[in-house]
């Protein structure tokens, strides 16, 4: 969603906050902007699309303000045209805006009744009047940010730079994340603003984060925090680790090809971080704050891909801690007021670990004394910093709005999570578990294995692109791993697909099926395995197109023409999700680049939704 930066530099910085601006591009935006002051005047460039139009527009009137602040805009109020796109300014003042002001209209009409002129269907300039309403009361420009504020109801982060002032910044953080940096080297005496620590990356390490509440005075001289009172507060600055990672392709054409063949490395990783691979054993990298033995329950809650990793993971938990788990995506747990047991432990799953809804469902389950166990991909995110315990996934950052390797980085966490507790519970003894963390160590080989199949996976895919809809099908763990290949599908290359319970095929789908419906079948050869080869012929005989992603002996059972097959290694059957991830986000991605789709940054999604 709308990323934030600012800068008080000691050069001109309009390039630099484009530069840091394109650090932001993975959130997902439909237009971007700039203001800075010129011999003190603030001044705009704004422009709709990608930030190569906003770049054509500098080229042509360039800005050489020493002061500025950027955004890239993910419309929520509006259209995505240069008029809505931020920065919105009045005479004195200029704003970027993450987040949604909930009682805009109401402020709006105030203001209107007191000579403001809006030019724009955002909620986001109602902002920008409101500081300058309070300066023209003869407030100072802290003063009227700090009476603003109170005003404004909902999820914000804001970014203020105003008109004479060319030593002065301010930001505010109520909802949606904000980091203050320190200039280091060459850049020493400059200060930073910016959504994450990744987008300040190139300028410097040096990190403070905006609590819940908080606004911050910049001049360069420092940094001034406040708390939502007003008063004066110390924030810790912290050494991000954001600059030791390559925002880049490397070889790859896209960020999401390169997550996608990052998998094998990073589960990897993640694993080792939770595994003692010598004693076969799970060794959380942290202590419980609660016993596993005496749990009730798991409350699971997430949203999109990470809500389908917590699907596998049910599964997980009810077979090897044999403890039973309520799911829900987060974005209903909130509404359904769900009564939660004594003993409870609510999970929540997100990469971003910014997810409105997600947080939301947190609050709540601790709000009704839950224990909270966070697996998240960003260490210094709200819902880490919120939850009592943090299982961190090691994926790095993951810039494709589509999630890959931190979908799987995910699964691999709750995989050693469920093996623990169920050593805690007594379900599982000793050498289970050594045989279960063996089959986990050897995924990210057989994770290897399934990327060398990428010719096929293609040809499938170029199959799939002239298809107007498609349906995922998969039993058992495979069933979710179904409805995030069919997520995959639909969010990149636009063509309309559905996951569905294999089971659940005659129940509705079947309606569907002819020789222009490709199914894709998720079919390891498992316990199910004869029960899902009923259901290919079933499709087989109404003239479905069937592709299998399965192995070689899924392959001889199923005994029905396909017109498409992915050859998977054979594998233990509790973990295939993680490994048949791999060809589930290639066929979307090779679908989607054969037809010309923006893959990386698909229209309409966003990477980090912070509002409801
Ligand atoms: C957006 C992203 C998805 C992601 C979901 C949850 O929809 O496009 O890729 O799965 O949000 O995000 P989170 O950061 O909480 O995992």
């Amino acid at each position: 969603m709308c990323g934030i930066v600012g800068i008080l530099g000691a050069r001109p910085v309009a390039g630099e906050l484009v530069e840091a601006l394109k650090r932001l591009e993975y959130r997902g935006y439909d237009s971007a902007g700039v203001a800075t002051l010129e011999s003190g005047r603030l001044i705009r460039r704004r422009a709709q699309g990608k930030l190569r139009n906003l770049e054509i527009l500098l080229s042509e009137a360039p800005l050489k303000g020493l002061i500025g602040i950027g955004h890239t805009r993910w419309a929520t109020h509006g259209r995505p045209n240069e008029t809505n796109a931020h920065p919105h300014a009045n005479g004195s003042v200029a704003v970027v805006h993450n987040g949604i002001i909930e009682n805009f209209r109401e402020l709006r009409e105030g203001l209107r009744a007191r000579g403001h002129n809006f030019q724009t269907e955002t909620d986001s300039e109602v902002v920008a009047h409101l500081v300058a309403d309070e300066m023209q009361t003869g407030k100072g420009p802290v003063a009227a940010v700090a009476a603003a504020l109170p005003q404004l109801r909902g999820a914000f982060a804001l970014a203020f730079l105003f008109d004479g002032q060319d030593d002065l910044l301010i930001g505010a953080r109520r909802g949606s994340p904000l980091a203050v940096g320190w200039g280091e080297g060459e850049q020493q005496g400059e200060m930073y603003l910016g959504s994450d620590a990744l987008a300040l990356a190139p300028f410097t390490s040096e990190i403070a984060y905006l609590e819940e509440g908080d606004w911050v005075v910049l001049t360069r001289g420092g940094a001034e925090f406040h708390d939502a009172s007003g008063a004066i507060v110390q924030r810790a600055r912290v050494r991000s680790q954001a600059s030791a990672f390559l925002v880049d392709k490397g070889e790859h054409r896209h960020f999401m090809a390169k997550e996608i063949h990052e998998q094998p490395e990073v589960v990897g990783r993640t694993l080792a971080h939770y595994l003692d691979m010598s004693a076969g054993k799970v060794r959380l990298p942290f202590d419980l704050p609660f016993d596993a033995n005496a749990l009730s329950r798991i409350t699971l809650t997430a949203c999109g891909t990470a809500y389908y990793a917590g699907l596998v993971a049910r599964y997980w938990f009810e077979r090897f801690a044999r403890i039973s788990v309520d799911i829900d995506v987060a974005s209903e747990f909130r509404y359904r007021e769900a009564p939660l047991p004594e003993r409870g432990l609510a999970i929540v799953v997100s990469q971003s670990g910014e997810t409105a809804d997600t947080l939301a469902s947190l609050r709540y389950a601790k709000d009704n004394g839950q224990h909270c166990l966070a697996v998240v991909n960003v260490p210094t995110s709200t819902i880490a910093r919120e939850s009592s315990v943090v299982a961190p996934t090691l994926a790095g950052p993951e810039i494709g709005v589509a999630s890959t390797k931190a979908f799987t980085c995910q699964l691999a966490v709750l995989a050693c999570l469920a093996i623990a507790f169920g050593r805690a519970r007594g379900v599982l003894d000793e050498k289970e578990e050594a045989r279960l963390v063996g089959d986990l160590i050897a995924l990210p080989g057989l994770m290897a294995k399934a990327l060398l199949e990428e010719p096929a996976i293609e040809q499938v895919a170029h199959g799939l692109a002239h298809a107007r809809s498609a349906l995922y099908l998969g039993r058992g763990v495979s069933f979710p791993l179904a409805l995030e290949g069919a997520l995959k599908l639909k969010e990149i290359s636009y063509i309309h697909a559905e996951g569905y319970a294999a089971g659940e095929l005659k129940h509705g789908p079947i309606a569907l099926i002819d020789e222009d419906m490709p199914v894709i079948v998720i079919a390891p050869k498992d316990a199910t395995i004869e029960k899902t080869v009923s259901n290919m012929q079933e499709v087989a005989a109404r003239g479905g197109r069937i592709v299998l992603v399965g192995d070689a002996a899924a392959r001889e059972e199923a005994a029905v023409a396909l017109a498409g097959a992915i050859d998977m290694a054979p594998m233990a059957p509790d973990f295939t999700p993680i490994v048949y991830a791999v060809p589930a986000q290639l066929i979307a991605y090779h679908a989607a680049v054969f037809m010309g789709k923006d893959v990386d940054q698909p229209r309409n999604l966003a990477k980090s939704v912070t509002v409801e």
